[in-house]
């Protein structure tokens, strides 16, 4: 009986043909980024960023040859959730990485859960997404990361009166309660909450309400890409000259069109988790690269997401000896600690969300250019709400 299926198996392994000696497995990563519509300069910010990664840490990872895929969704979510189940499905990619934007990661985590294809967003940051499936494990930001900072600096610094204005989404509304809360546990008052609707934000109504209003400042957050808007606006409603100061998470002040603001942005004082001008070794050497790489741009928050993301791929690829077993991956996703362009980061084991350093920056002009210049921090901050949620 034995011996009849051991013969019957070696005969079918003399029908698998043998590899060639040089023939090297490939692992797909299929990257899913906005690469057309409002959020195209998300997408390559994180195009450019992974594609530098694997520029400087080469295309060979435990023995396999890691080859990138990278499609546009435009932002919108049904795109996102079609091209993840062509990806899984027919190019069998081991990992699903990028998102943009928080609505493409939640259409994507079903994906994920079924198929157990490890998925690294590297930009949205709603609290939640990282809950939405076992398989997600986060390389960029929440906003209650760098809105309590923010909270805390503007109830140390004369603010007493605050009006909010977030874009009326999920990270939006992150974004509003975040500060609320911790502002208010702090003495201060937010008087007024305002939010405006994510597609084709027109913001001057909101800003004269903010105009009569006149709080100590107004703290708002805006998706990158579509704060260039409201600064525009800011100004020209002469906000920037009536003693309202603009505070909020750093998306607003965005590296990659800051420049574009003109002075009018000079002063305007920001939390969050990277800045161009981050001084440290790993970052001057990582700009250097970026823009050697990408004459015309500016590495922003999207491109470290972009970039950690890649690396959180590689070890995890070289801890499993090059297993793409999605079980095994997250395993070791779990342990990783690393210096990051932004400064040190670490995965949370228990939540599979990042834990970084928030930067407190003001604008300021260096060397004819605006920059985003930091001058306090606050390291190993988790997720507020999900430390919050395990408190009660
Ligand atoms: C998000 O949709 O989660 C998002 C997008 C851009 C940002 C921040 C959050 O700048």
């Amino acid at each position: 009986m034995y011996r009849r299926y051991f013969l019957a198996a070696l005969a079918a392994a003399a029908l698998v043909p043998a590899m060639p000696a040089t023939a090297q497995e490939t692992v797909k990563v299929g990257l899913i980024i906005p690469l057309t519509g409002p959020f195209t300069t998300t997408g390559k910010q994180l195009e450019a960023a992974a594609k530098l990664y694997m520029q400087q840490h080469g295309t060979t990872v435990a023995g396999k040859k890691i080859e990138l895929i990278v499609r546009d969704d435009a932002g919108r979510p049904e795109n996102t959730a079609r091209i993840a189940s062509e990806l899984v499905n027919n190019d069998k990619v081991a990992f699903l990485a990028g998102f943009g934007l928080t609505p493409l990661a939640m259409a994507t985590a079903p994906i994920a859960t079924n198929s157990k294809v490890p998925m690294v967003v590297m930009m949205a940051g709603t609290s939640i997404i990282t809950e939405r499936s076992p398989y997600i494990v986060r390389t960029s930001f929440t906003l209650g990361q760098s809105a309590i900072v923010i909270a805390d600096w503007a109830a140390q610094n004369k603010i007493k009166n605050v009006v909010t204005l977030v874009t009326d989404y999920a990270p939006g509304h992150d974004a509003e309660k975040s500060f609320v809360e911790r502002f208010e546990k702090a003495g201060g008052k937010v008087t007024e909450k305002l939010r405006v609707p994510l597609a084709n934000p027109d913001f001057a109504p909101f800003l004269q309400r903010v105009r009569d209003a006149k709080p100590d400042a107004l703290y708002v957050f805006t998706p990158s890409g579509v704060g260039a808007i409201l600064m525009k606006q800011f100004v020209e409603r002469g906000l920037d000259k009536s003693g309202i100061r603009l505070i909020g998470p750093g998306d607003i002040t965005d590296d990659d069109v800051l420049n574009g603001f003109g002075d009018a942005a000079i002063g305007v004082v920001t939390a969050h988790n990277y800045s161009t001008a981050h001084p440290s070794a790993k970052n001057k050497e990582y700009v250097a690269a970026y823009k050697k790489a990408n004459p015309s741009m500016r590495p922003n928050f999207a491109s470290v997401g972009g970039y950690d993301g890649m690396h959180v791929i590689y070890e995890a690829l070289k801890g499993t000896k090059g297993s793409t077993d999605g079980d095994a991956l997250m395993k070791v996703i779990k342990t990783l600690k690393w210096e990051s362009p932004r400064g040190p980061i670490w995965i949370d084991p228990e939540t599979r969300d990042i834990v970084q350093t928030i930067y407190i920056r003001k604008v300021e002009k260096k060397d004819g250019e605006l920059y985003n210049i930091e001058f306090a921090s606050f390291p190993g901050i988790k997720d507020p709400v999900k430390e919050a949620m395990k408190k009660k």
